[in-house]
Protein backbone atom coordinates (compact mmCIF):
# COMPACT_ATOMS: atom_id res chain seq x y z
CA UNK A 1 0.00 0.00 0.00
CA UNK A 2 1.37 3.57 -0.77
CA UNK A 3 2.27 5.71 2.10
CA UNK A 4 1.26 8.95 1.69
CA UNK A 5 3.36 10.07 5.18
CA UNK A 6 6.07 12.72 3.98
CA UNK A 7 9.86 11.63 4.63
CA UNK A 8 10.06 13.61 7.87
CA UNK A 9 7.04 11.71 9.10
CA UNK A 10 8.30 8.46 7.96
CA UNK A 11 11.73 8.85 9.35
CA UNK A 12 10.15 10.36 13.03
CA UNK A 13 8.09 6.66 12.65
CA UNK A 14 10.43 4.42 12.52
CA UNK A 15 12.74 6.19 15.06
CA UNK A 16 10.25 5.37 17.71
CA UNK A 17 9.48 2.45 16.35
CA UNK A 18 13.23 1.16 16.81
CA UNK A 19 14.14 3.45 19.61
CA UNK A 20 16.78 4.73 17.24
CA UNK A 21 18.09 8.01 15.53
CA UNK A 22 21.06 6.15 13.60
CA UNK A 23 21.31 6.29 9.70
CA UNK A 24 23.41 4.08 8.41
CA UNK A 25 25.75 5.31 6.20
CA UNK A 26 26.64 2.23 4.36
CA UNK A 27 29.47 3.89 2.30
CA UNK A 28 32.22 0.93 2.28
CA UNK A 29 35.43 1.84 1.94
CA UNK A 30 37.08 -1.37 1.87
CA UNK A 31 37.15 -3.39 -1.46
CA UNK A 32 34.37 -5.82 -0.92
CA UNK A 33 34.18 -9.20 -2.98
CA UNK A 34 31.17 -8.49 -3.67
CA UNK A 35 29.47 -5.23 -3.01
CA UNK A 36 26.17 -6.40 -3.51
CA UNK A 37 26.13 -9.02 -1.02
CA UNK A 38 28.12 -7.25 1.43
CA UNK A 39 25.61 -4.23 0.97
CA UNK A 40 22.60 -6.52 1.44
CA UNK A 41 24.57 -8.68 4.63
CA UNK A 42 25.28 -5.34 6.50
CA UNK A 43 21.53 -3.99 6.38
CA UNK A 44 20.02 -7.04 6.88
CA UNK A 45 22.46 -7.70 10.29
CA UNK A 46 21.86 -4.11 11.15
CA UNK A 47 18.27 -3.15 10.59
CA UNK A 48 17.20 -3.82 14.09
CA UNK A 49 19.30 -0.64 15.21
CA UNK A 50 18.65 1.85 13.23
CA UNK A 51 16.03 4.19 11.31
CA UNK A 52 17.31 4.66 8.03
CA UNK A 53 20.39 3.94 5.49
CA UNK A 54 22.39 6.51 4.18
CA UNK A 55 23.65 5.37 0.56
CA UNK A 56 26.81 7.26 -1.39
CA UNK A 57 28.34 7.30 -4.80
CA UNK A 58 30.18 4.25 -2.92
CA UNK A 59 27.00 1.73 -4.31
CA UNK A 60 25.04 4.26 -6.33
CA UNK A 61 27.47 4.89 -9.49
CA UNK A 62 28.81 0.73 -8.86
CA UNK A 63 25.03 -0.99 -8.70
CA UNK A 64 22.75 -1.37 -11.72
CA UNK A 65 19.04 -0.33 -11.52
CA UNK A 66 18.09 -3.59 -10.53
CA UNK A 67 20.63 -3.77 -7.72
CA UNK A 68 19.36 -0.50 -6.23
CA UNK A 69 15.81 -1.52 -6.54
CA UNK A 70 16.78 -4.60 -4.74
CA UNK A 71 18.48 -2.71 -1.92
CA UNK A 72 16.00 0.25 -1.01
CA UNK A 73 13.35 -2.71 -1.63
CA UNK A 74 15.67 -5.09 1.23
CA UNK A 75 15.28 -1.82 3.80
CA UNK A 76 12.19 -0.92 3.36
CA UNK A 77 11.01 -4.34 4.19
CA UNK A 78 12.93 -3.84 7.55
CA UNK A 79 11.06 -0.56 7.74
CA UNK A 80 14.19 1.44 7.37
CA UNK A 81 13.90 4.86 5.12
CA UNK A 82 16.59 5.10 2.50
CA UNK A 83 18.69 8.37 2.21
CA UNK A 84 20.47 9.47 -1.30
CA UNK A 85 23.68 11.09 -0.31
CA UNK A 86 24.31 13.24 -3.92
CA UNK A 87 24.75 16.74 -1.76
CA UNK A 88 22.80 17.50 -5.12
CA UNK A 89 24.03 20.75 -6.05
CA UNK A 90 22.40 21.35 -9.72
CA UNK A 91 19.76 23.94 -11.33
CA UNK A 92 16.12 22.47 -10.92
CA UNK A 93 15.59 20.88 -14.16
CA UNK A 94 18.97 18.76 -13.70
CA UNK A 95 17.37 17.91 -9.79
CA UNK A 96 13.80 17.27 -11.35
CA UNK A 97 15.23 14.65 -13.13
CA UNK A 98 18.06 13.33 -10.66
CA UNK A 99 14.72 12.79 -8.04
CA UNK A 100 12.59 11.33 -10.61
CA UNK A 101 15.20 8.46 -11.03
CA UNK A 102 15.96 8.51 -7.45
CA UNK A 103 12.22 7.97 -6.21
CA UNK A 104 11.70 4.98 -9.35
CA UNK A 105 14.48 3.15 -7.76
CA UNK A 106 12.96 3.24 -4.31
CA UNK A 107 15.15 6.16 -2.29
CA UNK A 108 13.31 8.30 -0.07
CA UNK A 109 15.18 11.63 -0.12
CA UNK A 110 18.17 13.14 -0.91
CA UNK A 111 20.81 15.24 0.26
CA UNK A 112 20.57 18.66 -1.64
CA UNK A 113 23.50 21.18 -1.23
CA UNK A 114 21.47 25.00 -0.72
CA UNK A 115 24.33 26.60 -2.20
CA UNK A 116 22.17 26.92 -5.61
CA UNK A 117 19.90 29.45 -3.89
CA UNK A 118 16.72 29.73 -2.32
CA UNK A 119 14.55 29.85 -5.25
CA UNK A 120 16.29 26.91 -7.07
CA UNK A 121 15.80 24.75 -3.69
CA UNK A 122 12.12 25.80 -3.34
CA UNK A 123 11.44 24.22 -6.64
CA UNK A 124 13.56 21.09 -5.81
CA UNK A 125 11.77 20.59 -2.30
CA UNK A 126 8.45 21.59 -3.75
CA UNK A 127 8.84 18.66 -7.01
CA UNK A 128 10.32 16.62 -4.25
CA UNK A 129 7.53 16.95 -1.78
CA UNK A 130 5.09 16.03 -4.92
CA UNK A 131 6.30 12.20 -4.87
CA UNK A 132 6.44 12.20 -1.47
CA UNK A 133 10.11 12.51 -1.26
CA UNK A 134 12.37 14.46 1.46
CA UNK A 135 14.61 17.03 1.11
CA UNK A 136 17.92 17.46 3.44
CA UNK A 137 19.83 20.56 2.67
CA UNK A 138 23.42 20.53 3.66
CA UNK A 139 24.18 23.59 6.25
CA UNK A 140 27.63 23.00 7.90
CA UNK A 141 29.82 19.60 7.17
CA UNK A 142 31.84 17.79 9.52
CA UNK A 143 35.32 17.87 8.48
CA UNK A 144 37.94 20.34 9.05
CA UNK A 145 38.36 22.31 6.16
CA UNK A 146 34.59 22.83 5.89
CA UNK A 147 34.75 25.98 7.92
CA UNK A 148 36.57 27.62 4.58
CA UNK A 149 33.03 27.36 3.04
CA UNK A 150 30.24 26.85 5.28
CA UNK A 151 31.93 29.27 8.22
CA UNK A 152 32.55 32.14 5.74
CA UNK A 153 30.47 35.28 5.88
CA UNK A 154 28.68 36.55 2.41
CA UNK A 155 27.83 40.08 1.26
CA UNK A 156 24.12 39.61 0.51
CA UNK A 157 23.19 41.54 -2.69
CA UNK A 158 20.20 43.76 -2.79
CA UNK A 159 19.94 43.37 0.70
CA UNK A 160 17.57 46.45 2.30
CA UNK A 161 18.86 46.18 5.85
CA UNK A 162 22.30 47.58 6.05
CA UNK A 163 22.73 45.84 9.88
CA UNK A 164 21.64 42.63 7.82
CA UNK A 165 23.54 42.33 4.53
CA UNK A 166 26.25 40.17 5.92
CA UNK A 167 25.96 36.78 7.66
CA UNK A 168 27.60 33.29 8.05
CA UNK A 169 26.96 31.00 5.18
CA UNK A 170 25.61 28.49 7.51
CA UNK A 171 23.01 30.70 8.76
CA UNK A 172 21.87 31.94 5.06
CA UNK A 173 21.83 27.83 4.47
CA UNK A 174 19.86 27.20 7.19
CA UNK A 175 17.88 30.57 6.75
CA UNK A 176 16.57 29.32 3.05
CA UNK A 177 16.25 25.77 4.16
CA UNK A 178 13.89 26.57 7.28
CA UNK A 179 11.74 29.01 4.71
CA UNK A 180 11.22 26.71 1.70
CA UNK A 181 10.15 23.68 3.82
CA UNK A 182 13.07 20.82 4.10
CA UNK A 183 12.64 17.81 5.95
CA UNK A 184 16.07 18.19 7.87
CA UNK A 185 19.42 19.62 7.06
CA UNK A 186 22.75 18.27 7.62
CA UNK A 187 24.65 19.77 10.52
CA UNK A 188 28.20 18.24 11.58
CA UNK A 189 28.09 16.26 15.31
CA UNK A 190 31.31 17.56 15.97
CA UNK A 191 30.01 21.39 15.05
CA UNK A 192 28.74 21.91 18.70
CA UNK A 193 27.84 25.63 18.91
CA UNK A 194 26.66 25.43 15.32
CA UNK A 195 24.04 23.04 16.79
CA UNK A 196 23.55 25.03 19.80
CA UNK A 197 22.87 27.87 17.90
CA UNK A 198 20.76 26.74 15.11
CA UNK A 199 18.63 24.54 17.81
CA UNK A 200 18.11 27.42 20.20
CA UNK A 201 17.29 30.12 16.93
CA UNK A 202 13.60 28.98 17.25
CA UNK A 203 10.81 26.59 18.51
CA UNK A 204 9.93 24.61 15.88
CA UNK A 205 13.99 23.49 14.84
CA UNK A 206 14.20 21.26 11.33
CA UNK A 207 15.49 17.87 12.46
CA UNK A 208 19.66 17.79 12.21
CA UNK A 209 21.63 14.86 10.90
CA UNK A 210 24.74 14.84 12.19
CA UNK A 211 27.55 12.88 10.17
CA UNK A 212 30.96 13.43 11.70
CA UNK A 213 30.16 11.12 14.79
CA UNK A 214 33.29 9.20 16.54
CA UNK A 215 35.20 8.76 13.16
CA UNK A 216 35.44 12.18 12.53
CA UNK A 217 36.12 13.10 16.39
CA UNK A 218 32.19 13.78 17.21
CA UNK A 219 30.35 12.43 20.44
CA UNK A 220 27.49 11.02 20.74
CA UNK A 221 26.47 12.71 23.75
CA UNK A 222 27.38 16.09 22.86
CA UNK A 223 25.69 15.48 19.60
CA UNK A 224 22.65 14.89 20.87
CA UNK A 225 22.81 16.92 23.94
CA UNK A 226 23.40 20.29 20.76
CA UNK A 227 20.59 19.64 19.46
CA UNK A 228 21.47 16.42 16.56
CA UNK A 229 18.23 14.96 15.65
CA UNK A 230 19.70 12.22 14.02
CA UNK A 231 23.41 10.75 13.49
CA UNK A 232 24.87 9.70 10.04
CA UNK A 233 27.48 6.72 11.20
CA UNK A 234 29.50 4.94 9.18
CA UNK A 235 33.01 3.92 8.97
CA UNK A 236 33.11 3.34 13.62
CA UNK A 237 30.05 0.78 12.67
CA UNK A 238 30.93 -0.73 9.35
CA UNK A 239 34.74 -1.08 9.81
CA UNK A 240 34.59 -2.18 13.03
CA UNK A 241 35.63 -5.74 14.08
CA UNK A 242 32.25 -6.91 14.65
CA UNK A 243 29.46 -4.22 12.95
CA UNK A 244 26.96 -5.86 15.14
CA UNK A 245 28.82 -5.63 18.56
CA UNK A 246 29.83 -1.80 17.96
CA UNK A 247 25.68 -1.03 16.39
CA UNK A 248 24.41 -2.53 19.62
CA UNK A 249 26.67 -0.69 21.91
CA UNK A 250 26.05 2.69 20.14
CA UNK A 251 22.25 1.82 20.19
CA UNK A 252 22.38 0.95 23.96
CA UNK A 253 23.81 4.17 24.65
CA UNK A 254 21.24 6.71 22.72
CA UNK A 255 18.96 4.61 24.96
CA UNK A 256 20.32 5.53 27.84
CA UNK A 257 20.73 9.03 26.97
CA UNK A 258 16.62 9.40 26.06
CA UNK A 259 16.82 11.01 23.03
P1 LIG B 1 31.66 8.44 8.75
O1 LIG B 1 32.70 9.45 9.16
O2 LIG B 1 30.74 8.09 9.88
O3 LIG B 1 30.75 9.21 7.68
O4 LIG B 1 32.21 7.24 8.07
C1 LIG B 1 29.69 8.55 7.08
C2 LIG B 1 29.37 9.15 5.76
O5 LIG B 1 28.81 10.42 5.93
C3 LIG B 1 29.24 11.26 4.87
N1 LIG B 1 29.64 12.48 5.49
C4 LIG B 1 28.96 13.60 5.32
N2 LIG B 1 27.87 13.83 4.61
N3 LIG B 1 27.91 16.05 5.38
C5 LIG B 1 27.35 15.08 4.64
O6 LIG B 1 26.35 15.32 3.95
C6 LIG B 1 29.02 15.86 6.12
O7 LIG B 1 29.46 16.74 6.81
C7 LIG B 1 29.58 14.56 6.08
N4 LIG B 1 30.62 14.02 6.69
C8 LIG B 1 30.64 12.70 6.32
C9 LIG B 1 30.36 10.61 4.13
O8 LIG B 1 29.93 10.43 2.80
C10 LIG B 1 30.57 9.31 4.83
O9 LIG B 1 30.56 8.27 3.90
Amino acid sequence: MQNYDSFADRIDATKKEKSSSIVLAVDPTCEAENLFDYVSHIISQLHEYVCAIKLNFHVILPFSKIELKKITQIAHDFNLQVIADLKLNDIFDTNQVTIRYLASLGFDSVIVNPFIGKINLKSTVEYAHSLNFGVISLVYMSHSDAVEGYGASLTIPNSFDKRENSKPVYRIFYDNSKSVGVDGIVVGGNRLDILKELRSKDNEALPIYSPGIITQGGDIKSALEAGSTYLIIGRAIVNSDSPLNKIKDIHDLIKDLEY
